[in-house]
């Protein structure tokens, strides 16, 4: 049959709409030509498939006018994803392999001109994307790094091979589907998150990680260098809930789309540390080589987001952080393409308290000017400040009392704490504190007459807005939950505001 039709997808954000590759030879002068809109990359795809199948011994037709149709024309197709299919609807089109043979099937994967299968990206997010893959109703071929990515999500459809011909050998029946089989391997081999042990004292930075992995608040750390920061910042992973199985496939799908999953780290949390000189573009998202790809924001996914000195960033970097912190998610608009991609990510930020970082430190002095410590912080606006709940000092630690103090508590029991807060929550309403809003959060968040009004008149004080009203009660609802208390109390919102007091009101 001189038209074959081979099923693939596409890859458009986190998305895989299926594509439809249509191969019609027919007479006329000989020709090999692809539509449907591809770019560069599939249209060097016509060499690598004609070299891929000569070198495998197998036929290519070129006495034959070859027309390839990638359907729907309207989506933008990128790499050499297309390849295989390609060079499969060539060989049924010339009835080397049964088309039949080819139904209940998607493909992808590059070829390199001797025929063997090289990786592409999103492997992961083709395979969730495919109802029909994950119900193991069809099976979906990719080269062996790729199926072994994609095995996670689909272990008993997902078939890998090294070659082209090992393609066609299992498509000709000659060739059985165990062979091709690859293990998905959720292997713990990757090293663990550092522990809260080593740090010592800085107990209310310490309370402030633990609440922030409770209630999933994000977290500003102020202090001057060497007191601790990042030790903190690196240790809030290993404090958060392990995933759920949807979960780590999110987090690996998105790894997965830039290239950068591994599988030591399955199911296990993210940390993200972007210098401060990153571009807008690496932290939010934005056009790499093929298409549009997820910045730090949405590699975070389900894990933490580290930026270390935070108001160095670019400030484009932080006005589209806004996004992200309030939504969960990015939208991208490139040239003629558009993709969102999932960032649900939790922030920890961390910054000196003047451009000399010694201010407020009693052992050291501080060389700023007023309004070089105002134009500092200035750098962060009031919108972005506002969506981190969590915002204390951390002050510098004398050399000897480093030497002195005990070691701090593990990170075992504050996780196994952190872990039935987040299950209260779950229950209690599905979703983290930190993400409460309107009439969940009037319903959730109730406090008494009397403690209510002290807090008015505490934030009144304090020269804060009312909008801080809502954050505080978030946090102090964090806090009950560790506490294990049903009721919000005046203890509990004390608390939460003395946990947000660092750079002033806001
Ligand atoms: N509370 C602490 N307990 C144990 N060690 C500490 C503590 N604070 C600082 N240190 C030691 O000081 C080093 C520097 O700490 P860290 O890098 O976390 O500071 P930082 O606040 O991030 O500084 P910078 O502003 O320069 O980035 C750590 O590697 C650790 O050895
Ligand atoms: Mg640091
Ligand atoms: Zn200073």
């Amino acid at each position: 049959m001189p038209l074959a039709v081979v099923a693939s997808r596409a890859l458009q954000g986190l998305q895989a709409p299926p594509v439809q590759v249509e191969v019609h030879l027919s007479g006329g002068l000989p020709s090999f030509c692809i539509v449907g809109l591809p770019d560069t990359e599939v249209r060097e795809a016509r060499e690598r498939v004609r070299s891929a199948l000569l070198n495998s011994s197998l036929p290519f037709p070129s006495a034959r006018r070859i027309v390839v149709n990638l359907a729907p024309a309207d989506l933008p197709k990128e790499s050499g994803r297309f390849d295989l299919p390609i060079a499969l609807g060539l060989l049924a089109a010339q009835g080397v392999i049964d088309p039949a043979a080819l139904r209940g099937h998607e493909f992808a994967g590059e070829l390199s001109l001797s025929g063997d299968l090289r990786p592409v990206h999103g492997a992961l997010a083709m395979t969730c994307a495919s109802h029909a893959v994950r119900e193991s109703q069809e099976r979906l071929v990719l080269p062996l790094a790729s199926a072994r990515e994609a095995a996670l999500a689909a272990p008993a459809a997902v078939l890998g091979a090294g070659h082209l011909s090992d393609v066609v050998a299992y498509l000709a029946g000659q060739l059985d589907p165990a062979e091709l089989r690859v293990s998905a391997q959720p292997c713990g081999a990757a090293e663990p998150f550092a522990d809260l042990a080593d740090l010592r004292g800085q107990a209310q930075a310490r309370r402030a990680l633990e609440i922030a992995a409770a209630g999933e608040h994000h977290l500003l750390l102020v202090g001057p260098p060497g007191s601790g920061k990042s030790m903190l910042a690196q240790r809030l992973p290993g404090l958060l809930p392990p995933l759920s199985h949807e979960q780590a496939l999110q987090s690996a799908a998105m790894l997965s789309l830039s290239g950068s999953f591994r599988a030591e780290a399955w199911g296990r949390r993210s940390l993200r540390s972007p210098h401060h000189g990153c571009s807008a573009a690496a932290l939010l998202g934005g056009l790499g080589p093929g298409g549009l790809r997820p910045g730090e924001v949405s590699l975070a996914h389900h894990g933490v987001l580290f930026l270390d000195e935070l108001p160095e960033f670019d400030r484009r970097a932080l006005e589209g952080l806004r996004e992200p912190l309030e939504s969960r998610r990015v939208h991208l608009a490139r040239a003629a393409q558009r993709a969102e991609f999932p960032a649900s990510f939790l922030l920890v930020a961390a910054m000196n308290p003047c451009p000399c970082g010694q201010l407020g430190n009693p052992a050291r002095e501080c060389h700023c000017s007023p309004a070089q410590v105002t134009r500092y912080r200035a750098r962060l606006s009031g919108p972005l400040l506002d969506r981190i709940d969590l915002r204390v000092e951390v002050a510098a630690l004398a050399p000897d009392a480093l030497l002195e103090l005990p070691r701090g508590e593990p990170s075992e029991p504050v996780a196994a704490r952190v872990r039935e807060a987040a299950r209260v929550q779950r229950e209690r309403q599905g979703l983290p504190n930190a993400a409460l809003d309107g009439a969940a959060l009037e319903q959730h968040c109730r406090v008494r007459a009397d403690a209510r009004a002290w807090l008015g008149s505490a934030l009144t004080r304090m020269g804060s807005s009312a909008r801080a009203t809502h954050r505080v009660l978030r946090v102090a609802r964090s806090i009950a939950d560790l506490a294990g208390a049903e009721a919000i109390t005046r203890e509990h919102l004390a608390e939460a505001l003395q946990l947000r007091r660092a750079l002033g009101p806001a």
